[in-house]
């Protein structure tokens, strides 16, 4: 009989829906509802832009009337305008959701046309200091529902390939280690999904250390689910027994009009996952 790990066994159960999920050693984790919305690329000089952020609130708010909270997973805003205008206008439209929104940064929040003053004190200011987020450094954590979600910046300040820190795989080590299960919100996908021959390409979007990282992190057999974009591709695959998830970037495909994010609920053992548009 073949040899099965314990890390195997935990991640084969959960996907075959065999084994609920445990968020310590006799809690069973409640359902988990939220809305990974990515690359949403804000920009003032597009009007069109803000009206589909605002658009994007309008369909969440009467749609999706029961969600735990909305992720933003970077390139938010072109942040591409003297000051922070376009960070606090982005701000704005997301604090009119019904639920709560949690946000990491792109390399657009990293890496700023000239003019522009967010970096990344302001980004902790204005973003991270919900009291509900437990920070570290560069780095979030939420605890919700018997989960924990961390929100990781993969971002390196003024370029836009992405790399974990050392401290950030360090905090995410020590937050797996806790047992709970584990989702993690990040810009840069761990993967060459969509099969680049190109090697500027595969550098600029695929994480950099993803070797390192997916060997200190996925092998943590509670991380459960990831979350990712950048390079506004869909893609919905496995690595190493977690769900590892890219979503279309809510920029508005040229052939709809209508903007892509993706819909998660996570009930007892199973991760169930739509792309959704706004209508
Ligand atoms: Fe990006």
């Amino acid at each position: 009989m073949a040899k099965i790990s314990r890390r195997g066994f935990f991640k084969t159960a959960v996907a075959l829906g065999a084994m609920p999920l445990m968020a310590s050693t006799d809690t069973v984790a409640e359902t988990l509802k939220f809305i990974h919305v990515t690359d949403s690329h804000m920009d003032l000089a597009d009007k069109e832009s803000v009206d589909a952020m605002k658009l994007m609130v309008e369909f969440v708010n009467s749609e999706y009337k029961d969600l735990d909270f909305v992720l933003f997973g970077g390139d938010n805003f072109n942040n591409n305008v003297v000051g922070n205008a376009d960070a606090l206008e982005f701000k704005k439209i997301i604090d009119t959701l019904h639920c709560s929104a949690y946000v990491v940064r792109g390399n657009k929040e990293s890496h700023p046309n000239p003019n522009d003053a967010i970096k990344l004190d302001e980004f902790k200011e204005l973003f991270m200091s919900s009291d509900k987020l437990h920070v570290s450094g560069k780095d979030w954590r939420l605890d919700i529902k018997g989960y924990q979600i961390l929100g990781l910046d993969s971002c390196i300040e003024d370029a836009n390939n992405g790399v974990y820190t050392q401290e950030t795989i360090a905090f995410a080590q020590k937050s797996l280690q806790r047992g709970k299960p584990t989702l993690m919100l990040n810009h840069h996908p761990y993967t060459n999904y969509w099969n680049s021959k190109d090697a500027k390409d595969i550098h600029k979007y695929v994480l950099n250390n993803t070797e390192e990282v997916q060997a200190k992190l996925f092998s943590y057999d509670n991380l459960i689910l990831t979350l990712s974009g950048h390079k506004h591709i869909d893609s919905v695959k496995e690595l190493k027994g977690t769900k590892t998830i890219v979503t279309r970037g809510f920029v508005r495909p040229l052939d709809l009009d209508m903007y892509p994010m993706r819909y998660v609920e996570i009930q007892e053992s199973k991760i169930s996952e739509k792309l959704i548009y706004t209508s």
